[in-house]
């Protein structure tokens, strides 16, 4: 005997010979909407055999319905899941529906799929177990989404761990070269000190010489590791962003360099740290001024604008200005284009200024400037809006 299916959501009505007749009868808007479902949808007997096949399963699974009727549904599964799927069969044989069940079926031609399943049992007229209907998402693009996403989560992490430990190298370094390097280089210039106090009456000319060039190089090195540790103490400190003067940090800036000739605009805030304005001001004034043409005191302009949730500040100068060949490398740590007998300094302050906007989201360039000398710009954070509002 074969049984009738009865669907509770959509039983079909008992023919009323006085009523209209619908042009479409209910069993077929059933059967179309299950065919036009996006999900695929199958049902099977209580033998496990196929009795229907929508036109998504034939997507889903690659097959058409006519070859999949009467085939059994335990040839999708995999045998890894055939014991857990089973035991999902068991419990909607029971008569209980098991919901967005995700798991994985087998395609007949042999690719595996990630499904989240809808398992309902079917009823017979009578009320009693028919078979199964099972509704199939496939969602394999998701499935292979979240491993992506969980892989690029694992690379950010233990990117995190190599950045912490060179973050922690570096903060050795900088102890090193603070502590283990400054000491024997005092103790180094102390006692060539003490040799030419002592024994000047004894050494001649050349020997007078030489001690002052130890005494010259031990100043140096000591000026570097300064330097050093200067850039290093830009690269570690994590400290808080907030609103910061800016045109009163350039003010402060040309006090404290003891500066004329510097005109300092109206400047839009910036959303970062005191020390690193200073910082970048400082390095970027000091060098407009330091790099004047011999034959003239020197004009600088430091101006700035908004653009795009970024602040550009510029500070330009009537000095000798950039060649367009060295206007990249000058950012890098010690690089100077100048002797020292021309021009003091190590070639840090570039590499600090850079270091300060890579860390702020921005950058730091160089170009021509209608004054005559160099254009030195910077973006930094602008203050967010909601915090220029009262
Ligand atoms: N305003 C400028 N005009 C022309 N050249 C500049 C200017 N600013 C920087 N430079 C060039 O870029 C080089 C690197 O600048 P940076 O500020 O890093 O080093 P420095 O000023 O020589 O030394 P330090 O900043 O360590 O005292 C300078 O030596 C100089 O050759
Ligand atoms: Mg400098």
């Amino acid at each position: 005997m074969t049984a009738r299916i009865e669907l509770t959501m959509c039983a079909r009505p008992t023919p009323d010979a006085h009523a209209p007749r619908s042009v479409i009868d209910d069993w077929q808007l059933l059967a179309q909407i299950v065919e036009v479902s996006g999900d695929a949808i199958f049902s099977e007997d209580m033998a496990g055999s196929i009795t229907s096949w929508n036109a998504a399963a034939e997507r889903v699974y690659g097959r058409a319905a006519a070859d999949m009727l009467g085939r059994s549904t335990s040839e999708l599964l995999p045998d890894e899941t055939a014991r857990q799927l089973s035991s999902v069969h068991d419990m909607a044989l029971s008569g209980r529906r098991v919901d967005r069940f995700d798991t994985w079926h087998l395609r007949p031609d042999g690719r595996h799929i990630a499904v989240s399943l809808t398992v309902s049992p079917l009823r017979d007229t009578a009320g009693a177990m028919a078979g199964l209907a099972t509704s199939v998402q496939d969602v394999t693009d998701r499935v292979r989404l979240s491993a992506e996403l969980e892989d690029a989560h694992r690379t950010l992490e233990k990117q995190h761990v190599l950045l912490t430990r060179s973050n922690r190298d570096l903060e050795q370094f900088a102890y090193v070269a603070s502590h283990d390097l400054s000491e024997p280089l005092r103790a180094m210039t102390g006692f060539v000190q003490l040799l030419e106090k002592r024994y000047a009456p004894l050494l001649d000319e050349r020997g007078t010489g030489y001690i002052a060039h130890v005494v010259d190089g031990a100043a140096r090195m000591r000026t570097l590791i300064e330097d050093l540790l200067e850039y290093s103490r830009f690269l570690l400190t994590d400290t808080a962003s907030g609103r910061v003067d800016t045109a009163a940090a350039a003010r402060r800036v040309v006090t404290v360099l003891g500066l004329t000739g510097v005109e300092v605009g109206v400047l839009p805030d910036v959303w970062l740290d005191e020390a690193s304005v200073h910082a970048v001001l400082h390095n970027l004034v000091g060098n407009a001024a330091k790099f004047r043409r011999p034959e003239r005191a020197s004009r600088v302009v430091v101006s700035g604008s908004r653009e795009d949730g970024s602040v550009v500040l510029r500070v330009d100068d009537d000095g000798i200005g950039v060649s367009p060949e060295h206007r990249d490398r000058i950012f890098r740590m010690f690089t100077r284009l100048h002797v020292r007998e021309a021009y003091a300094g190590t070639g840090i302050g570039l590499a600090i200024v850079q270091q300060i906007a890579e860390r702020a989201g921005g950058r730091a360039w160089v170009e021509e400037s209608d004054l005559g000398g160099a254009r030195f710009c910077i973006t930094l954070p602008a203050v967010p809006d909601q915090v220029v509002l009262p």
